[in-house]
């Protein structure tokens, strides 16, 4: 078979999938993940047809005009692409390939993973452990607070959002949701709908982001003051859809009860005082990260690049 194209990668090829790339194409990876300059400069040496790359690297505006004109396509091994300029791309006639329903189930598990992480107070139970078990926790200590039948309110009912909500279902917490646009009933099913997101959020025991970010900021001081009292709030969607700072002063003030959060408005270099909280569970934006599952985007990424290549329209190419 001859090769479709030339690929620059950003992130390592891992031997599982090794033989697959170099069948279709001739593949500059490295065996670590590269920044934005440094591959911008592989792709000058190499001009390549295809670009595949990782979340942690930006491609705006000014690096797409810095792309030599071979390239035809940029997959990117995330569902997320709001680190990189599409429409710029698109202008230059390149597509975008991502990610989309490979990490859904993955996602959703860490989703509740931060959710019973942050109502349960895993973070000083592991430390505490970590320590040698030093803190005897008496009957009355160390409490955290039920998960099971609390409403959650999700905003974002995208494939990840339901898949929270299925989940939440077997907790037996009432649905509500807020989203751009209704359901249909099949999808729906129980859920509720609000129309605004201000409605929504005084009935939310539990608020859970999972909508795309690229969208500004979502969660602001005067949305935070409008949940119940000692609400729990759970991001595994992106970090920039939530002022920080007012999140801060929410979970010291208790407006906020606790909070599981995956995603930081800087990562890594994430604002260290929501860690310095005994209210938070925190994790490193690992959504997506189970063998399978980053074996299946990984894959669909290089698929997203190859059926460019042949002159197809693949099914994960971003439209705008
Ligand atoms: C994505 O793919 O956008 C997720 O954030 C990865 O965990």
């Amino acid at each position: 078979m001859s090769k479709l194209g030339r690929v620059v990668a950003s992130l390592p090829i891992p031997p599982v999938l090794r033989d697959r790339v170099d069948a279709q194409f001739d593949c500059f990876a490295p065996d670590r993940h590269l920044r934005t300059d440094d591959v911008l400069a592989l792709a000058d040496q190499h001009q390549p047809d295809g670009l595949l790359v990782s979340l942690g690297m930006p491609i705006r505006a000014e690096h797409i005009a810095r792309l030599p004109g071979s390239v035809k396509v940029i997959a990117t091994t995330s569902v997320g692409y709001d680190h990189i300029d599409v429409a710029a791309a698109n202008a230059r006639g390149i597509s975008v390939c991502n990610t989309p329903d490979v990490l859904t189930d993955a996602t959703a598990d860490t989703h509740m993973l931060l959710l019973l992480g942050a109502a349960r107070r895993a973070k000083e139970h592991v430390r505490n452990m970590d320590g040698g078990w030093n803190i005897r926790n008496g009957f009355f200590q160390g409490l955290g607070v039920d998960v099971a039948g609390k409403t959650i309110g999700i905003v974002g009912m995208g494939r990840i959002g339901r898949a929270v909500a299925d989940r939440a279902r077997g907790f037996r917490m009432p649905i509500l949701y807020h989203n751009r646009t209704r359901l249909s009933p099949d999808l729906e099913g129980d859920a509720r709908y609000f129309a605004t997101l201000e409605d929504m959020l005084p009935h939310c025991q539990v608020l859970s982001l999972n909508l795309p970010g690229g969208q500004g900021v979502l969660m602001t001081a005067e949305r935070f003051a409008l949940l119940p009292q000692g609400a729990i709030f759970v991001n595994s969607a992106r970090g920039s859809l939530v002022d920080e700072d007012a999140l801060l002063e929410a979970l010291k003030s208790g407006q906020v009860g606790a909070a599981g959060l995956d995603v930081f408005q800087k990562e890594p270099a994430y604002d260290t005082r929501l860690n310095d909280l005994e209210n938070t569970f925190l994790l490193p934006h690992i959504g997506s990260a189970t063998v399978e599952t980053r074996t299946a985007m990984l894959e669909l990424a290089i698929e997203g690049i190859a059926e460019v290549l042949a002159g197809r329209a693949p099914s994960n190419v971003v439209r705008l």
